[in-house]
């Protein structure tokens, strides 16, 4: 398993492209099982987790082939309509292809994705919902079955807001005889670009962007091109790691209205930031002053930032509170902070961090992809060495990481190798 190795104390200054969503693409793959043909997705970021949605599209019999960022889909193929174990236990978000499988073919078995590096992620509103539009929906030893002859269309409404539902859902109300709603929606930019996506293919959405879709079912789809939307939290990653070295760093190909929680509290922090169209620049005060930030859903503060920006105020001149309201126990990057010299006390879901002068280097693991980003955001700033162990959790959602890092100055060095 690959590490990084990173010397702290280098302020980042230069420009980084930004790659295209991976929580975009990852529901615009399994959207394309709704038509038959070929589509084009630009601006695909080359991922892991993309090669590993790819691989379970692959076993159904579509044809995929990544080249120069555009992902070319072919869904002649597809004869096969189950999503198994060693792919959904890899990859939670491999239960995206439930909703279109049961809506074009009437048949789908999915294993539950199981737990993750924070607890259990449930999926009992992505069952409920296709149940809702008509199909039988068994859980048989560990796997999803469920069966329709046609979907109906029906009223939806989420207890709680959840972007994997709504996109689930959403898929498999496209093809439902009759109309749909789906209340309580997720308006995650992912979602809209999703809507957008197959609207394109012929799907008849209104209410796209707000929290309440409406769906007139159609017979059937064709297939789209896309061009897709520019990833948010990779951006919201760099933009501090511009702040925590003290750096000046401008992105380019970004949509700054999907980062304006972030950049809010980046200009509390004492950041300036300069936005021109799809390029945004920051420049990072003297010292970082402490603000406290509550995850919860769009548009509010991203919970796929709370880690990164728990590094960011080890370092404050203060103490700030850090809660998370959508994973309360997405917190496994707090043990590893306190040995980078983080002073934080965890209360329930909340993280209390007193800022520190100065973190110190040492050897830390990644526990999951957002993890290991703060991970390697602290040891940017860390006196002397840093190691982060178990990278290819940072390659599942981070394209060439290292590479753009070094392009802005930082010295962090990949290191190929099994287990240190
Ligand atoms: C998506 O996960 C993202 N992944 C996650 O990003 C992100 O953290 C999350 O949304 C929240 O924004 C992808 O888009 C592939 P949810 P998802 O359903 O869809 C509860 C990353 O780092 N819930 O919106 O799985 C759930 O427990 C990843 O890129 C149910 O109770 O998240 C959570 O508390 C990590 N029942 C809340 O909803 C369900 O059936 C939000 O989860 C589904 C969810």
């Amino acid at each position: 398993m690959d590490k990084f190795i990173i010397n702290g104390g280098r302020k980042l200054n230069g420009t980084v492209t930004i790659s295209g969503a991976k929580n975009a693409t990852l529901a615009l793959i399994p959207a394309a099982l709704l038509a038959s043909g070929t589509f084009r997705l630009s601006n695909t970021p080359d991922l892991r987790d993309v090669a590993t949605m790819s691989s379970l599209l692959r076993s159904m019999g579509m044809r995929i082939d990544l080249k120069d960022h555009v992902l070319t889909l072919d869904t002649t193929g597809v004869n096969k309509h189950v999503a198994p174990y060693e792919h959904v236990k890899k990859m939670r978000a491999s239960i995206y292809v439930l909703g279109p499988l049961v809506a074009r073919y009437g048949r789908a078995k999915v294993s539950l994705p199981g737990g993750c590096a924070w607890g259990p992620r449930p999926v009992n509103l992505h069952i409920e919902g296709i149940r809702k539009l008509g199909a039988d929906v068994k859980l048989e030893r560990g796997y999803i079955v469920a069966k329709a002859t046609r979907l109906a269309g029906a009223q939806i409404h989420f207890d709680v807001s959840s972007v994997g539902a709504t996109g689930n859902v959403l898929m498999a109300a496209v093809l439902a005889k009759g109309t749909s709603v789906i209340d309580n929606a997720a308006i995650e930019p992912e979602i809209e670009a999703l809507s957008g996506f197959l609207v394109k293919m012929g799907a008849k959405i209104d209410g796209i962007g707000t929290n309440r879709l409406e769906i007139e079912g159609v017979d059937d789809l064709h297939p789209a091109d896309i061009d897709t939307i520019p990833d948010r939290i990779e951006a919201g990653t760099f933009l501090v790691a511009a702040a925590i070295t003290g750096g000046s760093v401008t992105l380019d190909r970004i949509k700054p209205e999907h980062l304006s929680a972030l950049t809010a509290k980046l200009l509390d922090a004492g950041c300036t930031i300069n936005v021109e169209s799809s390029r945004m620049k920051l420049q990072a005060p003297s010292a970082i002053r402490p603000v406290d930030v509550t995850a919860t859903i769009y548009p509010g503060f991203p919970t796929d930032m709370q880690a990164q920006w728990i590094a960011l105020m080890s370092i404050a001149k203060g103490t700030s509170i850090v809660t998370d309201t959508i994973y309360l126990d997405r917190f496994k990057h707090v043990p590893e902070m306190i040995r980078l010299g983080a002073d934080i006390e965890m209360k329930e879901n909340a993280a209390v961090v007193r800022g520190v002068a100065q973190l110190t280097g040492a050897k830390v693991m990644s526990t999951d992809l957002r993890a290991s980003a703060s991970l390697i955001l602290a040891g940017l700033v860390a006196e002397g060495t840093t190691e982060v162990l178990r990278i290819y959790h940072i390659d599942r959602g981070y394209e060439a990481m290292e590479t753009k890092l070094q392009s802005v100055g930082a010295d962090i060095q990949r290191v190929a190798g099994d287990e240190f």
